[in-house]
């Protein structure tokens, strides 16, 4: 009797340590997507500050946000945040308040795609104007969701 009940405990320790394993992988992967994001968007600005932006740089960033940031809300599942122990700077306020983070989220989708394809449009110049807006969302987001 006592065994099974060790063997039991011994199970449910071993299968939570997976499961935190798995999840301090996926924090690894998010962790990884928002710098590429990052990146990204400093080679907008990079390009734009030089004066003479090259299409295919900008054309290339956009489309790594727009693509990216279609993974965020798959990013940040129940439990993955510190309280779970994870080594993360999410803040467990995404999931007291999950509607505003999809709402940024989404914010960022609709507005990076819509850069991408005025860019492929070929208005580079047009673009630039709203890059402001679009870094805005990320930092509404990080205002309330991220340990700075
Ligand atoms: C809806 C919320 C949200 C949006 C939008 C968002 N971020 Fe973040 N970002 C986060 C959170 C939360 C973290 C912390 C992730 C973690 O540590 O687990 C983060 C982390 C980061 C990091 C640090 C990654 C690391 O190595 O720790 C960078 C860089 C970053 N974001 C860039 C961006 C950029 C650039 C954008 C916009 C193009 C953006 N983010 C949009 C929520 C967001």
């Amino acid at each position: 009797m006592m065994t099974m009940f060790f063997r039991a405990v011994a199970l449910v320790v071993l299968s939570s340590a997976v499961t935190a394993q798995a999840q301090q992988a996926l924090v690894d992967e998010r962790q990884d997507g928002f710098n590429e994001m990052g990146a990204a968007l400093k080679t907008l600005r990079d390009e734009y500050k030089s004066g003479s932006p090259k299409p295919d740089e900008i054309k290339t960033a956009l489309a790594t946000i727009s693509t990216l940031s279609e993974n965020i809300a798959g990013w940040f599942p129940e439990g993955s945040g510190p309280d779970a122990g994870l080594k993360t700077d999410a803040r467990e306020y995404i999931w007291k308040n999950r509607e505003k983070f999809d709402r940024i989220t989404q914010e960022l989708i609709e507005d990076s795609k819509a850069l991408a394809a005025q860019a492929d449009s070929g208005d580079i110049a047009g673009v630039g104007k709203q890059l402001r807006a679009l870094r805005n969302h990320c930092s509404s987001c990080h205002d309330s969701y991220r340990v700075d």
